[in-house]
């Protein structure tokens, strides 16, 4: 069984991006076909140098069934598809494709995870509480968050260190502003391993037990910046729930198609 060929499993699945050293996605699926007794199923990484190298992989994998979008091809890949799902025509990038029968479906299953972790996190007196949020971060995963908060009505700013790029740079960023911002989001890769000593730069004696601190970091699991924010009281949630919640949802999308053949 160890020896089969990509070609022989009924439903090949893969993640596409470049370069691709580490990935969740490989051990997250290949443990659910294991675990679960999926034997018709394989995930691999495709790194690809270029996007343009997608149609041949499709080409020569007539049994790919799905495949999870990373950088940098979240946006590019999207002139590559047959469709896209509304959302995506907002958000502007995709984390998911379904192929089926050779028509390739975008998706962005980080919207759904993101607005399912918030829900977990905050109760909905909480969410009706907020007044404002702050985005750090204007890069692909901000996007998701964007189209969520807009979704639920928070209203929110967004934080760049390029002031052309946000509403504020970090700078920028008064008491006053902190004060009726409830809700702060990290998007940024700040934090993440092995740059574990890095945050955003954020005045944090100025949060208090009213905020909310949310990082889409989710290695390690207690960032320096939700360290800190725990520290004056805040509540926080790092990236984990999302994570999971948006593999299990583009499980959701490709099971479809599994069950049906
Ligand atoms: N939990 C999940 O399910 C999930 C899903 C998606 C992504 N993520 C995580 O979210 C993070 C961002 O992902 P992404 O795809 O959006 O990455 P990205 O596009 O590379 O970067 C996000 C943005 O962060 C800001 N930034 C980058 N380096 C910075 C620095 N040194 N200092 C300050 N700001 C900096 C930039 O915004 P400005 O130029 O405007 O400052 C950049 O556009 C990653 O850590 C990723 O692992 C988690």
């Amino acid at each position: 069984m160890k020896n089969k060929k990509l070609t022989e499993y009924q439903h090949l699945f893969g993640l596409i991006g470049f370069p691709i050293s580490h990935s969740f996605s490989k051990k997250y699926f290949s443990n659910k076909f294991l675990n679960e007794g999926i034997n018709n199923c394989l995930y691999e990484l495709f790194p690809l140098r270029d996007i343009s190298e997608l149609p041949y992989l499709i080409e020569d994998f007539p049994n790919l069934t799905g495949l999870n979008v990373t950088l940098p091809y979240k946006e590019l890949v999207i002139p590559y598809l047959d469709e896209i799902e509304e959302s995506v025509k907002e958000i502007g990038a995709v984390n998911t494709i379904k192929i089926e029968s050779g028509k390739l479906t975008g998706y962005n299953t980080d919207a759904f995870g993101f607005e399912e972790s918030l829900f977990q996190f905050l109760n909905e007196n909480q969410i009706k509480s907020i007044n404002k949020a702050l985005v750090l971060g204007t890069g692909g995963a901000s996007k998701a968050v964007k189209y969520v908060l807009k979704k639920l009505e928070i209203s929110y700013f967004m934080v760049s260190r390029d002031a052309e790029k946000g509403d504020f740079t970090y700078d920028d960023l008064t008491a006053n502003l902190i004060a009726e911002c409830q809700l702060i989001i990290n998007t940024t890769p700040l934090g993440m391993a092995p740059k574990m000593d890095s945050f955003p730069k954020l005045k944090y004696d100025l949060l208090d037990s009213n905020h909310f601190l949310y990082d889409l970091v989710y290695n390690p699991e207690k960032t320096v910046f939700l360290a800190k924010g725990e520290k004056q009281g805040c509540s926080i949630i790092n990236g984990l729930p999302m994570l999971y919640l948006q593999a299990e949802k583009a499980w959701e999308l490709w099971n479809s198609i599994v069950d049906k053949k």
